[in-house]
């Protein structure tokens, strides 16, 4: 049934060693000036290896100071991020797996709150090691608000037979 899910794919000139494709998720896993950290590279390794044909990248943005989207998202905004980016794509193709890098920008719907601030945050960890740290409570406070103001709407199809709520 699943014989071409597993089956050798091709699209242009690219060969899969099958149709296994990965979509791009967001893991904010990168450091923080949007190299990949080595739990980026280990995290994407281990789906190259558990068979993968394709793997796209999390968003990665374009720009470091209006383009930042997510605090821990990699960057492919300059030079500096060459040989973090490299080492993860040699990672992969130790394997059979290709990498798509998915590029991104966030537009004018972006958290107002990180346009040119972000810059800024990479330079005072680089002053202060450890800095960033601070930011943990927050994190954690925004995912108990997020909780508490989803919470109602997910609670309110129990009653409702919507088929899927996402
Ligand atoms: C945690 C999470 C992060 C995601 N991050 C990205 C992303 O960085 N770029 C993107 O194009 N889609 C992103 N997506 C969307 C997924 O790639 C996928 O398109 C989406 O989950 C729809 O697939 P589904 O209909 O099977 O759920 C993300 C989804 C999830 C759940």
């Amino acid at each position: 049934m699943y014989v071409k899910l597993f089956a050798a794919g091709k699209s242009g000139s690219l060969e899969l060693a099958n149709r296994i494709v990965m979509t791009a998720m967001g893991t904010d896993m990168g450091e923080l000036n949007g190299n990949p950290s080595d739990l980026t590279i280990s995290y994407f390794s281990k789906r190259a290896k558990g068979g993968a044909g394709l793997i796209i990248t999390v968003i990665t943005r374009v720009n470091n100071i209006h383009g930042v989207a997510t605090p821990r998202q990699l960057s492919m905004a300059n030079d500096s991020n060459i040989i973090g980016m490299k080492k993860l794509t040699d990672k992969i193709h130790e394997t059979d797996t290709k990498i798509f890098c998915q590029l991104h920008h966030p537009g004018r719907q972006n958290y107002s709150a990180l346009i040119y601030v972000w810059p800024m945050m990479v330079l005072l960890e680089k002053i202060v090691p450890g800095f960033s740290k601070i930011f943990a409570p927050l994190v954690a406070f925004y995912k108990k608000l997020i909780a508490v103001t989803f919470a109602p709407a997910v609670m309110a199809p129990s009653a409702v037979p919507y088929e899927y709520v996402r």
